[in-house]
């Protein structure tokens, strides 16, 4: 069998992938990289907001035609296979397989099957499943816990991945330890809110340590770089910044999503956390990290935002002066408390706000990455960039970056860059030695070249 995965949505769906992958390679699946050659296409969709659910709509519409001309399953999997939407979708467009975000392993059992196959049940062996570490790669992600007990009013998470189930340290370092083997250098751990790790469901678990000593304890297995997303405000603790900042390997960024600078809209959505304490927390990463690299998620036009409301949420992005943000704008989503209970505000009221925070983003961007021309970063490096005789790579800080190819430095690894420019999305640079000389004396940075270079790297 030829199979292909196309992957929506966030990092979480990305291990999904990589998890439910391995799980067809041992069954005897070829992964092919195009739709067009595979005979079974897999979904992995998100239902976090209505765009990535229309994109799917119009792709198994697509497929739709293709059954009719040759042989082929198609299925769906993630956030949307979960929700009745999804599964009104699935009926509509004759889906074959549909798995939910907690029965992954069941994958084996639908290609057995001949007829239609639902799997939607939650089963706790997934928690204990190791998947093969990536092969041939210098970044892994790694789930340290599944689902969400937090109820913010506009998402739909909690419904569709479940309450939070923490993996064990044990698995996660076994886990670590086969990247490791694999030659992975950086890790990204994964959960909804990597803070509550530990406690599920109001209680904390016997024999798991804090995120904290996890970040500690990961930091001691000899990976170069750990990061990690996303962290929940209401359960940030000044330990989480102490521990990245003691802990070398751990890189110096978090993504720490306000979603609102206004109070009144932050109880609307029953984030739990108020401005005041989000910003206690700003400065107790900035006392421990001066350098962290700050990035957030902004919901624009949550109902019932006034003018004054999303003026907040400005002022707030200069008070922070984050290095980037994601920014949305509010989605509907059945489904949700907010989609109940509250009246969505006109299309071109959100549209508009998100106009004015997208050129915020870019100004605070365009000066934090102009400030680290002349510094010296870290750099993993994947390998080429689009212009030939480039590399690309990103900082520890998260910024993507290029670099002309060197003796010394003709692929991916982890280098030490001197940045020589920048613009609002990218560093330019050379790779130097510990002494911060040049590896060699190479052509620089020029617009021609940049013109060519990838596009912003996405979290
Ligand atoms: N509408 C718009 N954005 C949303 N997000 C989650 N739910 C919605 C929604 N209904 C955003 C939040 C979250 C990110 C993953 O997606 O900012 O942090
Ligand atoms: Fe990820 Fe959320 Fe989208 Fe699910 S709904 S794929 S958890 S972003």
């Amino acid at each position: 069998m030829k199979a292909h995965v196309v992957t929506y949505g966030c990092q979480m769906n990305e291990y999904d992938t990589h998890l439910v992958q391995s799980q067809l390679v041992s069954l005897g699946a070829d992964m092919v990289e195009d739709i067009d050659s595979a005979d079974f296409v897999l979904l992995n969709t998100c239902a976090v907001r209505g765009k990535p659910v229309d994109k799917v709509r119009s792709v198994l519409g697509e497929l739709r035609k293709e059954k009719a001309k040759r042989p082929l399953v198609v299925g769906m999997m993630g956030c949307l296979a979960q929700l009745e939407e999804g599964q009104q979708i699935a009926r509509k467009f004759e889906v074959d397989v549909l798995i939910g975000p907690g029965s992954l392993l069941d994958i084996g059992k639908a290609l057995e099957s001949n007829e239609r196959f639902w799997a939607l049940n939650f089963r706790d062996e997934l928690h204990g499943h190791i998947p093969p570490a990536p092969q041939g790669k210098l970044q892994a992600h790694l789930t340290i816990m599944r689902g969400c007990d937090h109820h913010c009013t506009y998402c739909i998470v909690p419904t569709t991945r479940g309450p939070q189930v923490s993996r064990s340290p044990d698995d996660i370092l076994r886990e670590l330890d086969m990247q490791l083997a694999a030659g992975v250098r950086e890790v990204t751990l994964l959960g909804q809110n990597v803070n509550a790790y530990g406690v599920d469901q109001g209680a904390r678990l016997a024999g798991y340590p804090s995120f904290a000593d996890l970040l500690r304890m990961v930091g001691a297995s000899g990976i170069e770089r750990i990061k990690f997303t996303t962290s929940h405000p209401m359960n940030f603790t000044e330990d989480v910044a102490q521990a990245m900042a003691e802990t070398p390997a751990v890189c110096e960024f978090i993504h720490l999503p306000v979603q609102s600078g206004s109070d009144r809209v932050l109880r609307r959505m029953a984030r739990e956390y108020n401005r005041e304490k989000y910003l206690t927390h700003i400065e107790q990463i900035r006392r421990h990290m001066p350098d962290a690299v700050l990035y957030t998620d902004i919901i624009v036009g949550f109902p019932g935002e006034t003018e004054e409301d999303f003026q907040q949420t400005l002022d707030l992005y200069d008070e922070v002066g984050y290095d980037s943000a994601y920014m949305f704008i509010y989605s509907a989503r059945p489904g949700t408390p907010s989609y109940k209970h509250f009246t969505d505000l006109p299309r071109e009221v959100k549209t508009e706000r998100l106009q004015r925070l997208i050129a915020k983003q870019k100004d605070w961007s365009a000066r934090r990455f102009a400030a680290k021309v002349g510094t010296v970063q870290e750099v993993l490096v994947r390998g080429d960039a689009y212009s030939p005789g480039f590399l690309e790579g990103h900082t520890r800080g998260q910024h993507p970056t290029v670099v002309p190819k060197a003796v010394g430095a003709e692929g991916a690894g982890i280098y030490q860059v001197r940045i020589n420019h920048a613009t609002p999305h990218m560093l330019y640079g050379q790779v130097v030695d510990a002494q911060g000389r040049p590896l060699e004396e190479l052509p620089q940075w020029t617009p021609e070249a940049a013109a060519l270079s990838s596009p912003l790297q996405m979290l």
